[in-house]
């Protein structure tokens, strides 16, 4: 994991002295309100429906054990015991009271974490691959790249105040695990056919009011020149961005009333200014850079015959090691999922004891770090496989073994209603009821492969529109209904999905969700996954199918 050096902490350092100070100002009064709001924003602090929440940059989801203990410390000590990790590979605090914000950024600081730049028309926390660097199917490690880009992006005073936020996402392998097509930027890391190493740049994507895949804005940018060719691509949104409508401030607004090949122009003309300036990167900077990871070196190891021995004698293992266990690039070792997803809790929280116990189980197993994962889950990177057993059996006593990642219930839920001031409806309690009609394990796995996003707005924080099944929170007449899309999906055929029609009450939404699957179960052919049959056959069935059964419910339930 990178280790900040002299200069990453003095900054960081300096920012946390900066706002306590600012702090203490706002509290005696000095600061009004309204001079006050951009700072903590500045800082991570949003005011939210209960009480100010704290969002904790963590760098392309890379956490270690310290860090974890830590955090673990604040939502024992400062916040209600439990904290939570976002779509964003963040993590947040609800309850954090205004007063303790300095001595928790300061706790933070002290573990090379700060909330910087999480918040904001600026550049936010770059995300990646949480299997970066041990992926099976990785082309290069999106790591480096990803620190190079965090250096660049924090504080550079000409994109502090774009017109509206911006998103960085990187892909070093085979399979997009970082959702590169719905960020304002996607890199794609690359080879040419010389094989020379670049990036191949989407841009526009973007999940929200207006949903947008992301377009290829240049197929090849070799690796020395992707700091120029990004400040091209943001002095172009910089200036022509519209400042004047928040909803239509995103990039990808502009790119698509430009038209890609416009945008795609008015970057290179700026990128031949840029190009070979002082944001080339060289060499020595790379190293210097990578060289600040200090990852294990991991021998191969031979394949362990006990952990083969137990997939066959101890059922429920062997169904945590399908769900739950990926392969590694190394052999003998395994990369592990720990579904923050059990039955009735939140999506994405972790208690204070259970982010110490994860620190355990890092330090035990996985070389002391953890990734967090935009699916709200935590990945032990490096496990050997000779150890998989004890970690299952560590992890299943602090209810983090739930086997089930990719299935029904591993549910990605932004914290909705219950947390959000901008929501029009809740998404945990649907998360919950959902969970709670699928809890037949077996049932589950006959399923197989289908993901449930959440959002209890427009926003999208929860993903909904990739999901292949969305649920998005509306407001009718004051009352919460949810609007169900289908066909959406990440990754590398990355689609947004399409309304199925009028929404339901949440009473409504397990019944939905079993008329879908249903439906799905009816048609699948062999092997087939819910995301393909709807493919196959279209969502009109699954609207019939649906709405049909919603009707004869609703009437019976007059009778
Ligand atoms: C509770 C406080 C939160 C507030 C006030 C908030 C606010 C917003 C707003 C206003 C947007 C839309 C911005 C735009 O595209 O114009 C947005 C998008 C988004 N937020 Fe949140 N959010 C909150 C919590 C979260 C959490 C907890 C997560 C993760 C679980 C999250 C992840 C995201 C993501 C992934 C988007 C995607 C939209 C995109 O950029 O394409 N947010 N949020
Ligand atoms: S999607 Fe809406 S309700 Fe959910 S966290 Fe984002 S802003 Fe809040």
């Amino acid at each position: 994991m990178y280790q900040y050096d002299e200069y990453d902490q003095r900054l960081v350092d300096e920012r946390v002295a900066q706002f306590a100070d600012q702090t203490r100002r706002y509290l005696a009064g000095e600061l009004s309100e309204d001079e006050f709001r951009p700072v903590r924003l500045q800082n991570g602090l949003y005011i939210q429906r209960h009480a100010p929440m704290l969002r904790i940059a963590v760098p392309y989801g890379n956490l270690n054990s310290k860090q974890l203990r830590t955090l673990g410390h604040i939502a024992r000590t400062y916040d209600r015991g439990y904290g939570h990790i976002t779509t964003r590979q963040n993590v947040q605090f609800n309850w954090p009271r205004l007063e303790d914000v300095p001595e928790i950024l300061d706790l933070l600081a002290k573990v090379q974490m700060h909330a910087i730049q999480t918040s904001g028309n600026c550049i936010r926390n770059v995300t990646a691959d949480p299997f970066a660097g041990v992926a099976a199917d990785e082309r290069v490690d999106p790591r480096p790249w990803c620190e190079i880009l965090r250096q660049w992006s924090t504080f550079h005073p000409e994109f502090a105040f774009l017109p509206r936020k911006f998103k960085i996402a990187v892909n070093g392998a085979e399979e997009d695990r970082a959702v590169i097509q719905v960020h304002d930027i996607g890199l794609d890391i690359v080879h040419n056919t010389a094989g020379e190493l670049g990036f191949r740049v989407l841009v526009g994507g973007g999940l929200g009011r207006t949903p947008i895949i992301g377009e290829e804005v240049a197929a090849f940018v070799p690796w020395q020149q992707i700091l120029n060719y990004c400040e091209a691509v943001l002095r172009v949104y910089n200036q022509h961005g519209r400042r004047d409508n928040a909803y239509k401030a995103r990039i990808k607004i502009l790119v698509k009333a430009l038209g890609v090949p416009e945008f795609a122009r008015q970057v290179e003309a700026e990128f031949a200014h840029l190009k070979d300036g002082p944001s080339t990167l060289t060499q020595a900077e790379i190293e210097r850079v990578a060289g600040r990871f200090n990852d294990p070196v991991l021998d191969a190891l031979a394949q362990d015959a006990g952990y083969r021995a137990r997939l066959t004698e101890d059922k429920a293992f062997a169904a945590w090691a399908r769900r739950n266990v990926r392969a590694h690039r190394v052999s003998g070792y395994a990369s592990v999922v720990l579904s923050l997803k059990p039955y009735g809790v939140a999506p994405g929280d972790l208690t204070a004891d259970q982010f110490d116990a994860v620190a355990e189980l890092a330090d035990r197993y996985s070389f002391g770090e953890v990734r967090s994962t935009h699916e709200q889950n935590i990945v032990l990177a490096s496990v050997r496989e000779a150890d998989l057993h004890r970690l299952w059996q560590d992890a299943r006593a602090i209810g983090l073994a739930t086997p089930n990642i990719g299935l029904l219930t591993d549910i990605i839920a932004c914290p909705g209603g219950d947390f959000c001031a901008l929501a029009n409806a809740k998404s945990i309690p649907i998360a919950n009821a959902i969970q709670d009609r699928f809890d037949n394990l077996d049932y589950l796995f006959d399923i197989g492969d289908i993901e449930i996003n959440i959002s209890g707005c427009m926003n999208a924080c929860g993903h909904h529109h990739v999901g292949h099944i969305g649920i998005l929170g509306v407001d009718k007449n004051g009352e919460e209904f949810y609007q169900v899309t289908i066909g959406g999906s990440q990754g590398n055929d990355a689609a947004l999905g399409k309304v199925i029609g009028p929404s339901f009450a949440a009473a409504e939404m397990p019944d939905v969700i079993t008329s879908l699957v249903n439906n799905y179960i009816d048609h699948r052919e062999e092997d087939e996954r819910f995301i393909d049959t709807v493919r196959r056959i279209g969502v009109e069935s699954f609207k019939t199918r649906v709405y049909a059964e919603r009707q004869s419910q609703r009437k019976a339930a007059h009778v």
